[in-house]
């Protein structure tokens, strides 16, 4: 196998959605999905059947091949790339197990129950060791991209990924992780701690390896009220870019835009807009006026139509995205994408279409 290089990379021939992460004027807004490589592309299922989802994302050739499938199939369409991997590879390198089971989602069989629980938990993680697979799939991927568009690095913040290792999996109530909360708050300050020393190292290390872009998902921040956000999610947030961008800057690394993503949390967005995050992502339940309104308008905004839209046929979505497109106006920061990762049962065609007007429409409204 050859082995591939964090240095020679092909040169990038659109820097569209970096331009608009960083406020400069633009000639339309950039467009990519959450979850574009997924169970909605027919060459997705035909690699996928082959292989269980946590191989995948430990063999970087699968991983590269899986975050190609979308950027071929729509061309020039998609303005951006992101990694093909998982949040919950962090719980992993920490020590618990988990399994992705096909029409359940990921299961941990032996989530944390109390603090003693810690006893299971790798002491000192070895970032490199554990999850260096990311690092590779993300320099393979990098050549692969032949500079075609930016491509994403991820991790989930701290707060979603505590709830994954308590609820053990999917969850209506969060009941289990949110009643460490209330029983344990020292024992969960501690754990989401430990959760963010390994985000910083982990991003840091994606970015060394070739990411040019960060998102954070907090997936379940619209779980907490304004005021726990605000003590278990924010904190850590804020920790989070702030020494990623102080280490990449001590190691001599330039300086990635990052975009933060807390679903449901519309109440925090003006927090979350001063908290050094050059993007912050929309949920389809924030209008795009009152997050322009909320966030002084500090930062670039991503999203927002309701991943469900996708069903409704072409003349609904052309429709739906043209009014998404003219919400958030012709202020270059603005980075099309769905308010969520899209549904595994779309037709690839409608997301095809919706590409296609954000395309238009914006580039239209610039003129
Ligand atoms: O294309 C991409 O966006 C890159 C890859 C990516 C995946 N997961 C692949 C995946 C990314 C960025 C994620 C993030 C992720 N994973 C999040 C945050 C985003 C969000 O949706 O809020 C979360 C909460 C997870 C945890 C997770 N992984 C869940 C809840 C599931 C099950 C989802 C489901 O629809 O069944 C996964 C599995 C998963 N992650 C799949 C993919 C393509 C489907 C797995 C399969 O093939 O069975």
């Amino acid at each position: 196998m050859t082995s591939y290089k964090a240095e020679n990379f092909p040169e990038l021939k659109n820097d569209l959605i970096l331009r608009a992460s960083r406020g400069e004027k633009i000639e339309r807004a950039p467009v990519w999905i959450m979850r574009q490589a997924g169970r909605y592309l027919p060459e997705f299922q035909a690699l996928r059947k082959n292989h269980s989802f946590f191989e995948i994302c430990r063999t970087p050739e699968l991983a590269c091949a899986l975050t190609l499938q979308p950027i071929d199939r729509y061309g020039k369409l998609l303005d951006a790339s992101i990694i093909f991997s998982d949040i919950l590879v962090i719980p992993q390198a920490m020590g618990l197990e988990v399994q992705m089971v096909a029409g359940k989602g990921p299961v941990f069989p032996a989530p944390l129950e109390t603090p003693e629980c810690f006893s299971r938990l790798t002491e000192n993680v070895d970032v490199e060791k554990e999850l260096g697979y990311v690092y590779q799939a993300i320099t393979l991927t990098r050549h692969k991209l032949e500079g075609r568009v930016p491509l994403f690095g991820f991790i989930g913040a701290p707060w979603t990924l505590m709830a994954y290792m308590i609820e053990g999996g999917g969850s209506k109530t969060l009941a289990k992780a949110k009643s460490w909360l209330w029983k344990y708050p020292k024992e969960s300050h501690a754990l989401l701690q430990r959760i963010t020393d390994i985000a910083v190292e982990f991003l840091v290390g994606q970015v060394r390896a070739g990411a040019q872009m960060l998102q954070v998902f907090e997936s379940w921040g619209g779980e907490l009220s304004p005021q726990d956000f605000k003590v278990y999610s924010l904190p850590y947030i804020r920790q989070i870019s702030s020494k990623v961008k102080e280490r990449l800057n001590s190691e001599g690394l330039d300086a990635v835009p990052m975009t933060i993503f807390a679903k449901g949390s519309w109440y925090a967005l003006t927090d979350l807009s001063e908290s050094n995050y050059e993007v912050v992502s929309l949920d389809w339940t924030i209008d795009p006026a009152f997050a322009r309104k909320m966030t002084n308008d500090k930062v670039a905004l991503q999203g927002n139509m309701d991943p469900t839209a996708l069903y409704g046929g072409f003349d609904a979505i052309r429709e739906i995205a043209t009014k998404m497109v003219h919400a958030f106006g012709k202020d270059s920061r603005h980075i099309a994408n769905l308010g969520h990762g899209i549904l595994p049962t779309v037709d690839p065609e409608a997301l095809k279409v919706y590409l296609e007007t954000v395309q238009t429409v914006s580039a239209e409204i610039r003129k």
